[in-house]
């Protein structure tokens, strides 16, 4: 089976729900952005603070080169990964890519809950949310190979349902 890489906006529950799947599937679970703060020794909110984006981006892609390179892997991936197009192709290569999506209020009400996202720190309402939406719908889009709502459901049934696709997915592939 290929590398389940989950992209999708913050808030979209990319972390918790691709802790469930990993176990359920025995793979191992990778978080892009704890990766980078082991690597870098800093948190996220410290390198945007203290370098700034391009240098978090930097940091990004090795980490996911890195990854693209593992197997049997469940990637949790930063919101913003797909804005680096060559990391993308090179996960690609062995990964099945699940856009998690849910409502911008959702979206909010989620974020609201910690004060570990830098790109919000500015203003964590709507606006802002629907503007970096809308500035990366399409990128999410496109690299989709499947894509589940997680608004209204929670944790384990959105684990549920992606492991469903993605068994389906690798027995049709595989006849
Ligand atoms: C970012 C999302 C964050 C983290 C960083 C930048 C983004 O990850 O990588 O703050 O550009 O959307 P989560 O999606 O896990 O919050």
């Amino acid at each position: 089976m290929p590398n389940i890489v989950l992209i999708g906006f913050m808030g979209t529950g990319k972390s918790a729900i691709g802790r469930v799947i990993a176990r359920a599937l025995n793979f191992k679970f990778v978080d892009s952005d704890q990766m980078i703060e082991e690597v870098t020794g800093l948190t996220v909110n410290q390198i945007f603070r203290k370098h700034g984006e391009i240098r978090f981006r930097s940091e990004e892609d090795l980490v996911l080169a890195k990854l693209a390179k593992g197997d049997h892997l469940v990637i949790a991936t930063g919101g913003g990964a797909i804005l680096n197009h060559k990391s993308m192709e090179a996960l690609k290569k062995n990964g099945y890519f699940v856009l998690l999506t849910a409502d911008p209020e959702v979206i909010l009400e989620r974020v609201s809950r910690k004060n570990t996202r830098p790109l919000l720190a500015k203003g964590r309402n709507l606006e802002n949310v629907n503007n970096l939406l809308a500035e990366r719908e399409e990128s999410y889009h496109y690299y989709a190979d499947a894509t589940i709502d997680t608004s209204r459901q929670d944790i384990e049934d959105s684990a549920r349902q992606i492991i469903r696709i993605v068994k389906e997915k690798w027995s049709y592939e595989k006849s």
